[in-house]
């Protein structure tokens, strides 16, 4: 490799960033029965009507796709016009190879010749890691009290701002931004900055004071993005589809940072038929908000600290032990969560909720593992 001119923007980011896969942990720790709750996907998998949908769509998967991605727009415009009154067509959609690839094409459309991006930390590392990868630089706010401080994100914007991403719930603290904090916010930003708000939780929020950050989308301001995916709260996370919402000028322009064919026929339609299965979201949604109770009450009994969340996943922090030690001593018992040090919250550990089986095992190795 040494006489071959590398990309120093690459080479700034690790290459691996995804947690321990479960096949790894049980090679590794000679274990079967390994618990996953360190990526947030959903313990309840797809819906049968998105996997029946899939099966039949693989007897077309010899071609390149073709209507699909048309016929998941349009659906998702129906879906949504069905709770609102203003409108949507499949134009105010772009379809991804899940929802990071279409925070890539927001970067990749956004951040160049010198071009910054403004997020909290911590959140979602893709969307600094994407600026690096594409050159720019990711100004980082602080958070306050577990939440985005808005307005200080606000006070960063500089001349070399060209998104800013609001993580709403936020990962990894699950904690939301209001309406009014929004609307605040959103009226401070120039017209020459993007304002993206990533959903990718939206589903699991029951507070009623949620940012509606659809609105703005609605009423046609081109500079506001929002993002959702069916990886959480739809099961999906191995099918890869995510999207975004914008203006149809938007769109159009993300349009071109989209990689041909980046998501295959079967999968977009299984997406469109998850999305007529509410029914499955709704259970998903309820069994969250039952196993958070039972995980919170778990975790008080143990003595740990928590972030309240409207995700599906809980923070854990000012933990009574080292990271390093919890993390190895879980891993052991079979149990995956996830040590936030790559989020920038070295004393803290993310859990997702998962079934009833599971939170109990991950408290009770959590129990054993606290005792020791
Ligand atoms: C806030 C946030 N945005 C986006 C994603 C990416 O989701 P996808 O699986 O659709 O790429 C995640 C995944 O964990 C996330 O937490």
């Amino acid at each position: 490799m040494q006489n071959l001119k590398l990309n120093p923007h690459l080479l700034a980011i690790p290459a691996n960033i995804g947690g321990k896969p479960t096949g790894e942990v049980q090679a590794e720790y000679g274990l079967t029965d390994v618990v996953e709750m360190g990526s947030n996907e959903s313990p309840f998998g797809l819906s049968p009507v998105a996997v029946a949908a899939f099966h039949d769509a693989l007897q077309n998967a010899h071609r390149y796709p073709g209507v699909a991605d048309k016929r998941l727009r349009q659906k998702l415009a129906a879906h949504f016009n069905a709770r609102a009154t203003a409108s949507f067509s499949e134009q105010n959609f772009l379809t991804g190879n899940g929802l990071t690839d279409v925070i890539r094409m927001i970067v990749q459309a956004f951040v160049f010749d010198g071009g910054e991006t403004i997020a909290c930390t911590p959140t979602f590392p893709m969307y600094r890691l994407l600026t690096q990868e594409f050159g720019g630089k990711c100004r980082e706010v602080s958070h306050k009290n577990y939440r985005h401080d808005l307005s200080a994100m606000a006070d960063a914007i500089t001349e070399q701002t060209r998104a800013i991403f609001v993580c709403n719930p936020n990962n990894p603290t699950g904690t939301l931004v209001t309406r009014d904090e929004v609307e605040a916010f959103v009226q401070r930003v120039p017209p020459s900055v993007v304002v993206v708000f990533d959903e990718a939780y939206y589903e699991f929020a029951d507070d009623l004071d949620y940012s509606n950050a659809l609105d703005y989308v609605r009423a046609g301001r081109d500079q506001v993005i929002v993002l959702r995916t069916f990886s959480k709260a739809y099961s999906m996370a191995g099918l890869r589809v995510g999207y975004a919402i914008g203006t149809p000028a938007m769109i159009e322009y993300l349009a071109h940072a989209q990689i041909v064919f980046n998501t295959g026929d079967p999968i977009l339609y299984a997406a469109a038929a998850a999305l007529d299965d509410q029914e499955h979201v709704e259970r998903t949604r309820k069994m969250i908000a039952a196993e958070k109770q039972f995980l919170y009450d778990g975790l008080t009994r143990l003595g740990l600290q928590y972030v309240p969340t409207q995700a599906n996943f809980v923070l854990l922090v000012n933990l009574p032990r080292d990271v390093k030690t919890i993390n190895e001593g879980m891993l052991q018992r079979g149990v995956i969560i996830r040590p936030m040090g790559g989020f920038g919250m070295p004393d803290a550990i993310r859990v997702t909720i998962g079934t009833r089986a599971q939170n109990e095992r991950m408290l009770w190795a959590m129990g054993e593992v606290l005792r020791k």
